[in-house]
């Protein structure tokens, strides 16, 4: 094959065949294909798509351009969940002990935020002394003994998508169901969970904006995963609003614990339990007490040992940051809207997140929300708070903030963009 024909075949909305994507995929990993014809490549299947076939072949394509793993010796059902990414997502936190508490084994391989979506491994690695490069001698000792492990995708895991994914966050192309989908499962599929649980988020601060088309996205990653024998399933969730109270890392790290302390925000823990029964159903436990595991310790429990066992201190300090700035109502009345993106953004301005790949983030930036839409407020009361290393980092938060939230009358209509989970 030639790699210019291959992408004026799919330029002209040709549909290209099994052997045609298995040599784009893998010259494309070894390098023989470039960056600057991927590129032209995943622009021409963001403006044409893909068909079904495609899309599978693709994924497959990207699993055999790595390592697969393969947990068969655990001798325990696994499980895994993930989230298409969203603004104080920070269900993975609170979930991987809950699910862990019951016996299963939870290999949750999970990424590093870009852009306004918080990552997983930043936000843990605001505990102290945590780690999130495992062998995977530890990871499968991890299972074996904790029951969950939460860590950072080895290299050798989809190199294909790795290459991809970084190539179409700079291209304009990351925005596409059939390179999202292939990319996700190819990596979940490589990872060799049994069972996958999709938390596929719709609304303003998602990737695919409305609804419809989050369906689309998780109908096409269940069909890819039944497809390559996981069993899977998807939930989609609401994220026109910012999930929970907390948006950054340390203060997410923060809110995680109180919910795993049988508290936290009532959306928090209304997502993490129903993901939670999701991942069970799969596993072969229906019936288990999701919530009493919240109550009575066991998930807070597995999350002790499991922080200390990848070295981080579970009763060690987070970081709090020296900056703090209030934004307060300025009249009486109801909080009628809140929105994801704005307060994302806000978030990764004020250091909680990354502009380039290679940036640290700042464990201690980030917002605490004081109130969630359909809250009573009065005059003065504090709204949000800000809070960063640098005080300067405040004027262009509060600038991605303008107009991100309303106080209405009492009794007005209030915007949260639909059900938390849909
Ligand atoms: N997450 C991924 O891993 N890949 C995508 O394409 C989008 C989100």
């Amino acid at each position: 094959f030639d790699a210019v024909d291959l992408i004026k075949a799919k330029r002209d909305g040709r549909v290209l065949s099994t052997p045609e994507i298995d040599w784009l995929i893998s010259r494309y990993a070894n390098g023989y294909v470039g960056d600057e014809q991927m590129a032209a490549m995943a622009m021409a299947i963001f403006l044409n798509g893909m068909e079904r076939t495609e899309i599978r072949d693709m994924t497959l394509a990207m699993i055999a351009s790595g390592e697969r793993m393969n947990f068969d010796g655990l001798g325990k059902v696994t499980v895994d969940k993930h989230s298409t990414g969203g603004v104080g997502d920070k269900i993975t936190l609170p979930l991987m002990p809950l699910v862990a508490s019951f016996g299963v084994a939870v290999p949750q391989l999970s990424g590093r935020g870009l852009g306004h979506t918080g990552g997983t491994l930043d936000k843990l690695e605001a505990i102290p002394g945590w780690r999130a490069e495992l062998s995977n001698e530890e990871m499968f000792t991890l299972l074996q003994e904790i029951g969950g492990v939460i860590c950072a995708a080895g290299a050798g895991l989809a190199p294909a998508d790795k290459k991809l994914y970084a190539l179409r966050d700079i291209t304009g192309t990351v925005e596409c169901i059939p390179l999202i989908a292939s990319s996700i499962m190819s990596k979940k599929i490589a990872e060799g969970t049994d069972s996958l649980v999709l938390d596929v988020k719709f609304g303003s601060g998602s990737f695919m904006g409305d609804i419809e088309r989050s369906r689309a996205l998780a109908e096409t990653m269940v069909a890819l995963g039944e497809d390559a024998g996981v069993r899977t399933s998807a939930l989609l969730t609401n994220m026109n609003v910012p999930l929970g109270l907390a948006i950054g890392n340390a203060n997410e790290v923060r809110e995680s614990v109180e919910v795993l302390a049988g508290g936290g925000p009532a959306d928090v823990v209304e997502l993490t339990v129903e993901l939670a029964r999701e991942m069970l159903r799969l596993a072969g436990q229906p019936d288990a007490d999701v919530e009493g595991a919240l109550k009575n310790g066991a998930a807070m429990d597995v999350w002790r040992r499991w922080v200390s066992a990848q070295d981080g201190d579970p009763d060690g300090a987070l970081p709090v940051a020296r900056e703090t700035h209030q934004v307060r109502a300025d009249r009486d009345g109801v909080l009628v809207r809140q929105e994801a993106l704005p307060f994302g953004i806000a978030a990764w301005r004020l250091g909680a997140g990354r502009a380039r790949k290679q940036d640290p983030v700042i464990h201690s930036a980030g917002i605490d929300l004081a109130a969630k839409p359909g809250d009573a407020v009065k005059k003065g009361d504090v709204l949000f708070t800000l809070s960063a290393e640098d005080a300067a980092r405040f004027p262009r938060a509060l600038e991605a903030l303008e107009g991100a939230y309303e106080i209405g009358d009492a009794g007005s209509e209030i915007l949260t963009g639909g059900p938390l989970i849909a």
